[in-house]
Formats: C-alpha cells, structure tokens, sequence
C-alpha cells in the first residue's frame, strides 16, 4: 500500500539537527528536527518538526479532564499560512489539542494545563491574555455546522457586530468578503435574509466558515469540518482550505487520511494523548519515520 515503507530510516539516518533547523528557505522544505533525546521518554519514535517563525508553539502540554490525562507532553510548531493536520484514533486526543490553541477547553470544568503554547510568541496562558481577544485572532469551526437560528446576514455579522460594528454600510461589505471568502457568496447572495437553517449542510459548514472569517482572525481551527458531509460537499470545502491558506494558518482535525494527504502540507499522528510523528504531509504518509505511524496509516491500528 505504501511501497516507500521499504526504506523507512531509522531514527538514526536522520540528518544532524544543525542542519535541518537552519532550513534559511522562505515557503521552502522546513527543518525537520528529532525531539531532543529524552524528552517525555519517547525520543525514540516522535520526530518533529521545529519552524524558525511558528504561529503557534506548543512545549510540553499535558491536559488532565479531573484525574485522567487526555495529552502528555506534546511539542510541536505550527507554519504561518500552511495547513497541519492532526490524525489519529478516537480518543487520541486531537480535539482537545485543538481547543488548547484559544483555550476553549476552559470553558470544560475540572481541566487542568501543564506546559505552554505561545501564540505569536506570547502566551496564551499569560495572565493578562483578553481571552476573547485570542478566540477573535484564533477562530474555531465545529464538526457540526452550527448555524444560529437568525438568518445568513445575521450569522456572518453576529461576531463583527459583538466587536462594535454598527453601520450598516461596514456590516455589508464584511459579510459579503467573508461569504466570497468561503465560497457561498455565488449560492446566497440574494437570500441573505433566509433562515441561515434552510442551506444545506456543506453551505451550512461555508457558513460557519464565513461567521469564522468575518471577524478576520489569523488561525482557523477546523474540527473534522466534513465529517457530515457528502464527497462532493467535502471537495468544495477542501478547495476552500487550499484557497484559505494563502492568507490563514489551518489546523484541521480530520479521521480521513486521505483528506490529510490531499490538502495538508504538514501531519502529526497522535496517539494516546502523545505525540508519535510530526512531518510533511508526504513524508509522514510515504516513509514513516516511527513503525507507530506505519501502523496507523496501513490500517493495523485505530
Ligand atoms: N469534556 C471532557 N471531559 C472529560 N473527558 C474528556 C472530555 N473531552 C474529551 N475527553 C477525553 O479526553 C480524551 C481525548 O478526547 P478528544 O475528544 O480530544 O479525542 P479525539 O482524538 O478528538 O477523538 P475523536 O476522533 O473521537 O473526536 C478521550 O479519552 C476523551 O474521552
Ligand atoms: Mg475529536
């Protein structure tokens, strides 16, 4: 099924780490960079990669809902206006990582955080964080579209108008870039004024798409975003992602691997609430640095 796993290094055939941090190429291959020897214990099997100028750096989180831990010493960075995907088994953790990026998993009670994640290279723990600042610059889209009952105008002007906007004039023209933006503009221009609940479920997740990018955030986090939708719903909401990353950073959860592989440009396997492998999209799915992630994308485990 993957004839490059016949060449699979082993850890050990990776380059010097000197040489693959200082990968100086903007929009190049990145460094790809072992985990330092040690760290978690599991040095063996998660490589990773590091970025010069991460959007997002997550060092050493580990998440606990009360007693039971859902992540364990994750690090990874996450490249300006790429698209990462995470990947693995239910259960793995995924979602909960993804909701560490704008902290939504405080709104979950008994959740405990070790570890950081800086955001453009602040914390987003800090204390003196706006909490919905940081939900405004790091927008979410669920796995289920969930349009608010009010019709397609007011879906998309519902965060503008929270941050203050009024004029109508302003509201229009937002609405309708965030609707070009995510592809529905064509399909709902001149039924802005219906039930945002009579579209059909791939123009209900655009919607949400468009609600996301009306508030001009700079990362969009996608929770399994087709995982309801047809093949050809699911088309056009990966053409709007590869369209989208020209000027966002993408982290979308996703169980197809083939979604993975088609759309994103850097994958992380997870595992157990740990990290197994972080590479290029083509790497990790081709030649596997850990038999883990072989495993996995062979369907022998998950
Ligand atoms: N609100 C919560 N309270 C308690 N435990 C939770 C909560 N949310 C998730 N968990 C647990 O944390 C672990 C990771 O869950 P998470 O939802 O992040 O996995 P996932 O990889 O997104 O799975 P799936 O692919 O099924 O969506 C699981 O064991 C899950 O039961
Ligand atoms: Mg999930």
């Amino acid at each position: 099924m993957t004839p490059g796993l016949a060449q699979r290094p082993s850890p050990g055939d990776a380059q010097p780490a000197e040489q693959r941090d200082s990968d100086p190429t903007p929009g190049g291959p990145p460094g790809a960079a072992a985990r330092p020897a040690g760290a978690g214990g599991a040095a063996d099997s998660a490589l990773g990669l590091r970025f010069d100028d991460p959007v997002l750096e997550v060092r050493s989180l580990s998440l606990w809902y009360g007693r039971s831990q859902a992540l364990t010493d994750i690090a990874l960075t996450i490249r300006r206006r790429k698209i990462t995907a995470f990947i693995g088994p239910s259960g793995c953790g995924k979602s909960t990582l993804l909701r560490c990026f704008n902290r939504l998993n405080d709104l979950i009670d008994g959740v405990r955080v070790e570890g950081e994640i800086h955001f453009e290279g602040r914390s987003v723990h800090a204390h003196d964080v706006d909490v919905n600042a940081l939900r405004k610059r790091i927008g979410m889209v669920f796995q289920k579209s969930n349009p608010f009952p009010k019709s397609i105008y007011d879906n998309v002007a519902y965060g503008p108008r929270i941050q203050g906007i009024r004029q109508r004039r302003r509201l229009d023209e937002i609405v309708e870039q965030a609707l070009r933006g995510a592809a529905l503009w064509g399909e709902v221009a001149d039924r802005l004024e219906h039930s945002a609940l009579g579209l059909s479920g791939g123009q209900q997740q655009r919607l949400c798409i468009a609600r996301a990018l009306a508030v001009e955030p700079e990362v969009i986090l996608l929770d399994e975003p087709c995982s309801a939708l047809d093949p050809i719903a699911t088309a056009r909401i990966e053409a709007l992602m590869l369209e989208l990353k020209e000027r966002y950073t993408l982290v979308i959860v996703t169980h197809n691997m083939q979604q993975a592989s088609r759309i994103s440009d850097y994958t992380a396997l997870l595992y157990l609430g740990s990290l197994v492998e972080y590479q290029e999209t083509e790497r990790l799915f081709i030649n596997p640095a850990s038999k883990q992630t072989e495993d996995y994308i062979t369907g022998r485990f998950g």
